[in-house]
């Protein structure tokens, strides 16, 4: 593959190659020297639309670490606030020969359409509601590291699924790896319809986090809500925030994840957060190492002049 535009397309051997390429990358990643030289001379444009706090930054990183010289955009203020289009400054950033464009727009099928127009490879760092695959990439290495599979396990993806790229890619992966999938949340963020893909749909916490190995929370997207659809933080919190009465119901050695950012006392409970329960943590180091693979893998696509 040139690009990675989303987890829909890869295949299970695919992913799981991603991953045990991953797993290198965490040795790499705790060393004293870090850096290798395979992006040597390549260059790396994180190009960012929405805020990004971790993605952005282990993109970075990832790319650093394997020697490629990488430019962050600052979108704000870029010629987008000039009334740019997207493909203008596609093109625009294309004509200084990148190697690799790293994107994340609000816009579904953003990453598609950049990948279409221009010569190098393109990977999505989120587009819209629609993917963000390195995510899901990183969630199921994390998994796997805890609990030395993913085939069998029942996760449990709780909140704003609608509006949710995470939520959408992790259950594409997670099916393909042969989790069994639950979604949890109000009807109008976890609607009914969900069912015709397979997974289990419920709207009560108590009745959804039974017995699950995974519990996995999900911010609020207001920003993708129309005033009206928006709960209260403190309704929202008592009916499907993640307290340790509602953990109680799952497994009893479930774990619990969550993409970040995380709204505190509104979709989780700072005890769970912070609990020896909690891999939040390890889901941010997870993020270097497939960032890295990803990098590596598209590197093997790259032209050699
Ligand atoms: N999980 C995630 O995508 O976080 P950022 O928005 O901070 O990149």
């Amino acid at each position: 593959h040139r690009h990675l535009l989303g987890i829909e397309g890869l295949r299970r051997p695919d992913i799981e190659n991603l991953l045990d390429f991953a797993e290198q990358a965490v040795e790499v990643s705790r060393q004293v020297e870090k850096k290798k030289s395979i992006l040597r001379g390549r260059t790396q444009i994180n190009l960012f639309y929405e805020p990004s706090t971790r993605t952005q930054a282990s993109f970075e990183i990832a790319g650093k670490r394997l020697g490629a010289d990488v430019m962050n955009m600052s979108v704000a203020r870029s010629s987008e606030s000039k009334g740019e289009t997207l493909l203008d400054t596609a093109m625009t950033l294309n004509a200084m020969r990148p190697d690799i464009i790293v994107v994340r727009h609000a816009q579904a099928g953003a990453a598609h359409l950049l990948a279409r127009k221009v010569d190098c490879s393109v990977v999505n760092a989120g587009d819209g509601a629609h993917e963000h695959p390195t995510q899901a990439l990183l969630d199921a290495l994390t998994i796997r590291r805890n609990k030395g599979r993913i085939e069998g396990l029942t996760v449990a993806i709780c909140g704003d699924i609608l509006h949710s790229r995470v939520a959408r890619s992790n259950m594409i992966l997670l099916s393909a790896l042969g989790a069994r999938l639950r979604v949890v949340g109000p009807s109008t963020l976890a609607p009914d319809s969900l069912s015709r893909l397979g997974l289990e749909v419920h709207h009560d916490m108590r009745r959804g986090l039974d017995g699950a190995d995974i519990v996995m929370m999900l911010r609020l997207q207001r920003e993708r809500m129309s005033g009206a659809l928006a709960p209260s933080a403190r309704e929202y919190f008592h009916f499907f925030g993640l307290d340790e009465e509602k953990l109680a119901l799952a497994a009893p050695d479930a774990l619990v994840m969550h993409p970040g950012p995380m709204n505190r006392g509104v979709e989780i409970d700072s005890a769970v957060a912070d609990s020896p329960r909690s891999l939040i943590r390890e889901q941010v180091e997870m993020g270097v190492a497939v960032r890295m693979a990803v990098l590596e893998a598209l590197a093997q696509h790259l032209p050699n002049v």
